[in-house]
């Protein structure tokens, strides 16, 4: 557990280049996922963000390969990630996709943990790590999702769940693995339903997982891990979120589906870093 609060973070938040991901969760038909996958690339290409700000998209399995296709057509820089994983090589699991799989169709990266399954498909800590160590062995990086539902957050226990999802989310992870991870900060009280957390709020809780990640693999590599924030961001809140010394950009579900506005979004995140 952490005792006390953690100390401003000992070096610049510029080491940190801010990320930002598209999760379109189970949303979109092929067509338009092809054509929103152009779209961010255009958008990340653009001078005022490129080489400033990483910028992933989290599209539904059936459509990685289209999309692939088109980030490639686009030379885009976009990484191509997926938004669930199972944790063994191959065998017999039906209805579930490896890591050497997504590989294969282009993925580099994938979300482990995220709210929805956790509580929707009731995904426990266990099968979260599991992903994450077997995503991490298969080359990918991983996008670790952790948050409290509202009843955690009314009865004070935010630190505490985020602590123990944290912990066991990164369990047995080596420390040198840490550059190929990005922990995502998702209060599930703020996702999908408008309500986002006030900037302070955020802060205090990306602060608090940065002091649990210290006091686990060290204070460097807490000083070098990006921790994003996700829950109802928008091209009108992100500034003020990302403004803050320890949110390093934002998971991003519904605006992630409008081009303009997760162009905003991530124009936002780009800005932090100039500003830095
Ligand atoms: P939201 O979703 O932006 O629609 O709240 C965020 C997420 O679930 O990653």
């Amino acid at each position: 557990m952490v005792p006390t609060p953690p100390p401003a973070p000992s070096i610049p938040s510029a080491m940190r280049t801010p990320y930002v991901g598209g999760n379109w969760k189970m949303n979109t038909d092929r067509a338009a996922a092809v054509a929103l996958a152009a779209a961010v690339a255009r958008s990340a290409a653009d001078p005022a963000t490129a080489s400033t700000c990483h910028v992933a998209i989290f599209p539904p399995f059936p459509y990685l390969i289209p999309c692939a296709d088109a980030l490639r057509a686009a030379n885009a820089s976009v990484v191509l990630g997926a938004q669930d994983v199972y944790h063994a090589e191959k065998g017999a699991f039906t209805g579930e996709v490896s890591p050497l799989m997504l590989r294969d169709c282009g993925v580099s990266a994938v979300l482990c943990g995220h709210s929805e399954r956790r509580h929707v498909l009731h995904e426990g800590d266990d099968m979260v790590s599991a992903k994450v160590r077997a995503s991490l062995a298969a080359g990918l990086a991983v996008v670790l999702c952790v948050g409290e539902k509202l009843e955690q957050r009314l009865t004070g226990q935010t630190d505490t769940v985020n602590e123990r999802q944290v912990r066991l989310g990164l369990r047995e992870v080596a420390p040198d693995l840490l550059a190929r991870i990005v922990i995502a900060y998702e209060p599930v009280w703020a996702i999908g339903t408008g309500k986002v957390a006030s900037p302070d709020d955020a802060q205090d809780a990306h602060a608090k997982i940065r002091a649990v990640i210290a006091d686990m693999f060290g204070q460097p590599h807490a000083d070098a891990l990006r921790i994003i924030y996700g829950g109802s961001v928008t091209g009108h809140n992100a500034a003020g979120l990302f403004s803050m010394p320890d949110i390093d950009g934002g998971l991003i579900g519904g605006a992630s589906l409008k081009p303009d506005e997760f162009a905003a979004i991530i124009h936002a995140a780009a800005r932090r870093a100039h500003r830095s």
